[in-house]
């Protein structure tokens, strides 16, 4: 059994779960990645929708952002022990489809249950008014191009990823634009963005 396929099966093992597969977001493109797709889904979630902790949802990222970020993981510049073997064994058409689909697929609503800390919010959004993060996000926090959707993101995740740029795990795109956006902020700024941003509401 070749690599890939033995780390698709522990990963469907670890998901514990078989996913109902719907093809209705572009069925040309979706065929290339039809073999693998199941797999990813186990992991992020059957509609993009994570909710495995620590595990991002994916659906409504910009198709620029999931194409770049699989050639991180597939280049090693951006490092994680899961994707990382996954993305290795990826081909630029495989690629390129998952940027369309998960593109297509609609974004995750935000947590129901009422803000369970109010003063944590404010710190982070006057935090992302310093820092001016919706210079790149956008206005609502959706992306654009390689820059990710950070609205509506599962708050222990984007607690994980600023916390890997503030450290230097995560460097990111040539120009090094997110280690410069958290820099000199502490743990508890992180969180407080982190808090934000995962409550932020549809656009
Ligand atoms: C075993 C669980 C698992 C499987 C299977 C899996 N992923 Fe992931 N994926 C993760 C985790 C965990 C991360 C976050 C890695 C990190 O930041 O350290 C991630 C991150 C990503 C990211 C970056 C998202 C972001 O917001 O930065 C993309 C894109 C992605 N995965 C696509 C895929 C695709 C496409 C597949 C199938 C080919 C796949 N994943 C299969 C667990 C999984
Ligand atoms: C100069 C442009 C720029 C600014 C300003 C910026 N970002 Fe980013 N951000 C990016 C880019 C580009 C990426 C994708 C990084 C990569 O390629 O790994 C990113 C990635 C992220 C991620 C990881 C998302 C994921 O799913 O993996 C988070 C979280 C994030 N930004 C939050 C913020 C916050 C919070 C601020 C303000 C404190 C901010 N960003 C300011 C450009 C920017």
């Amino acid at each position: 059994m070749s690599p890939l396929l033995r780390i698709i099966q522990t990963s469907v093992l670890i998901a514990g779960a078989l996913v109902n597969l719907s093809f209705s977001a572009g069925a040309a493109e979706s065929s290339v990645i039809e073999p693998i797709l199941p797999t990813c889904l186990a992991c992020h979630g059957a509609n993009g929708v994570s909710s495995m902790p620590n595990v991002p949802s994916l659906a409504g990222q910009p198709d620029g952002f999931v194409q770049w970020q699989l050639v991180y993981f597939r280049s090693k510049n951006r490092k994680s022990d899961i994707m990382g073997p996954i993305a290795a064994s990826l081909k630029d058409p495989e690629i390129r489809a998952f940027g369309a689909y998960f593109a297509k697929l609609p974004p995750a609503d935000p947590p129901r249950e009422a803000d369970d800390d109010p003063g944590l919010s404010a710190r982070g959004k006057k935090l992302a008014e310093t820092r001016r993060c919706t210079s790149c996000h956008g206005d609502m926090f959706t992306g654009a191009q390689a820059a990710a959707r950070i609205a509506d993101q599962r708050e222990d995740y984007l607690n994980k990823a600023l916390t890997d740029f503030l450290e230097g795990l995560r460097v990111g795109g040539g120009v090094a634009a997110m280690p410069d956006a958290v820099f000199g902020l502490s743990a508890d700024d992180l969180r407080a963005l982190a808090h934000y941003l995962s409550r932020f509401g549809p656009p």
